[in-house]
């Protein structure tokens, strides 16, 4: 039927946005916001996003529209040692660097990176949500004296555009870490270990973490740090789906229990799926990381763990690194069926049993980092624990 025939003449244009659509990485949204504004303005060669985390005062580059070297893409400073942008803080207002030869001598490496990459001009825009300050957009070119007033006009909207797209990411990560937190809190109620059993976890496995980037032993950032850090403490999420006589036995467990209390990775990782899904998460980048943790914690590298007798390459690297921060902090505390264990006879468990059943990189770097361990420990000490146990603790080595 004719009525039905879409009219050709009426859709000629075609979205340059459509992108934005769809559930695609950040990465690719910007791809495609930047290809949008270099139709109009070709000279815009790269749109780089930097976001800034208030606690530590760093300001990251996280999201940058073309490859660029490593140590471009990955540019991180605090922002009380960047005047520059300090300033523009400040001010309250967008930057145009016509020529960037006026940052010559600045002894940033990334300004330097900049001017050797050929950029010569900049526009810096100081991005806000809800009134807080969350991070700058910049655009850079790599002809001089690009940025006149009627380009910035069109690039405003353009840098809004991109820090709604930003912002919403954020927020929703905020909600997963909020849905988790009130998880973890809902843990805590019935779970028998401590809020400081918890701490110390997410603490050796960022630690661990932050050693195999560090030598190179794995390929982790930042960011996947950070989220490991997060979610370390909901490794035994699943056991709030355990009876109490498993759960609070004070004794040793039966066979049969052991197989019901080895439930706990399977149930945790489906608490985890039914939490992003009434959330709207399921999409969410680094909601695999966090299934990883509660599912894989128990599996060893020989293939004999559980839920699934994965073996080395096949348990997720996160997973790796939770199962020594955990099964160490098991060790150095009391629980109502064991002794604590002194530190040194804890790194000598766990090499003795390195390869067979812990990853020997996790092991080597906990133990390489033994000074901080012990700082971990003095922090976050067990409130109740029975002298012994602190003792144990504080003289471990
Ligand atoms: P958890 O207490 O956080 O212990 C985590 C892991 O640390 C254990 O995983 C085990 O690999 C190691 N671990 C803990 N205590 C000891 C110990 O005394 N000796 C040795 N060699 N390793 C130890 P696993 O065995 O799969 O247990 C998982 C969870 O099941 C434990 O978490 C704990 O909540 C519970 N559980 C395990 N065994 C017993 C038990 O005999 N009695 C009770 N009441 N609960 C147990
Ligand atoms: C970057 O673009 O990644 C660093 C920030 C700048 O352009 O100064
Ligand atoms: C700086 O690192 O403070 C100079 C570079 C810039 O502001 O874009
Ligand atoms: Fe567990
Ligand atoms: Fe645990």
């Amino acid at each position: 039927m004719a009525e039905n025939e879409p009219q050709a003449a009426l859709y000629q244009h075609a979205d340059p946005l459509d992108a934005l659509n769809r559930s695609l990485p950040l990465e690719r949204k910007l791809l495609a916001i930047h290809e949008a504004l270099s139709a109009e303005f070709e000279f815009i060669h790269r749109i780089s996003v930097a976001a800034y985390d208030t606690a530590t005062d760093l300001l990251k580059t996280f999201l940058a529209s073309s490859p660029g070297r490593n140590d471009l893409v990955r540019y991180e400073a605090r922002l009380s040692e960047s005047p520059s942008l300090a300033e523009i803080l400040r001010t309250g207002r967008s930057r145009v660097v016509e020529d960037l030869d006026i940052f010559r001598s600045g002894r940033h490496t990334h300004t330097q990176i900049i001017a050797q990459e050929g950029f010569r001009a900049s526009y810096t825009v100081p991005m806000h949500l809800d009134g807080s300050f969350w991070g700058f957009i910049f655009f850079n070119s790599r002809a001089r004296g690009v940025f006149a007033p009627p380009v910035l006009k069109t690039v405003d909207v353009y840098a809004h555009l991109i820090s709604a797209i930003v912002t919403t990411e954020m927020l929703a990560v905020r909600i997963l870490a909020a849905a988790v937190k009130t998880a973890h809190d809902l843990v805590h109620y019935r779970d028998p270990e401590t809020g400081t059993h918890i701490d110390r976890v997410a603490r050796y496995a960022r630690l661990i973490a932050q050693h195999l980037a560090a030598t190179g032993a794995a390929d982790l950032d930042d960011a996947v740090i950070e989220r490991i850090f997060e979610f370390a403490p909901l490794h035994d999420l699943g056991k709030l789906a355990l009876p109490d006589r498993i759960l609070l036995k004070p004794g040793l467990l039966s066979d049969a229990e052991r197989e019901e209390m080895k439930q706990h990775t399977v149930r945790g990782r489906e608490m985890i799926d039914s939490i992003a899904h009434n959330f709207g998460l399921e999409q969410l980048d680094g909601l695999d990381l966090l299934r990883h943790i509660a599912e894989s914690h128990h599996e060893t590298m020989d293939g004999r763990g559980y839920p699934h007798g994965l073996h080395d390459g096949q348990i997720p690297i996160e997973s790796r690194i939770v199962a020594v921060a955990d099964v160490f902090d098991a060790l150095t505390s009391f629980r109502p069926y064991k002794p604590s264990w002194s530190n040194a006879e804890a790194y000598a468990w766990l090499r003795k049993l390195a390869r067979s059943k812990f990853d020997e990189d996790c092991v080597e770097a906990l133990a390489f980092n033994a000074n901080k361990v012990q700082e971990i420990q003095a922090q976050f000490r067990e409130p109740e624990a029975p002298t012994s146990a602190s003792d144990a603790i504080g003289s471990g080595g």
